[in-house]
């Protein structure tokens, strides 16, 4: 992940996201397998409602995986 604005994802309640944490995804937030060849795994996260959310990318969220606003002091 190269931008470290957040990224809105339609999500559903109860649902599993695997979301990137190697920076090497071509579908970000999401994990494709790309870490395979690295020593991160991707973070889960099981949604707690339906609905848009944003997804952190600068990984200094307090509500991490869910933005904070702390990318605008990147
Ligand atoms: S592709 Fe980055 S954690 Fe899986």
């Amino acid at each position: 992940m190269s931008s470290k604005k957040p990224i809105a994802t339609g999500i559903k309640k109860g649902r599993e996201y695997l979301l990137c944490q190697c920076g090497l995804t071509d579908m970000p937030p999401f994990c494709n397998g790309a870490h395979r060849k690295t020593k991160h795994l991707p973070f889960r996260y099981v949604a707690i409602e339906t609905g848009m959310v944003n997804f952190c990318c600068c990984k200094r969220s307090k509500t991490y995986p869910l933005c904070d606003g702390a990318h605008k002091s990147v």
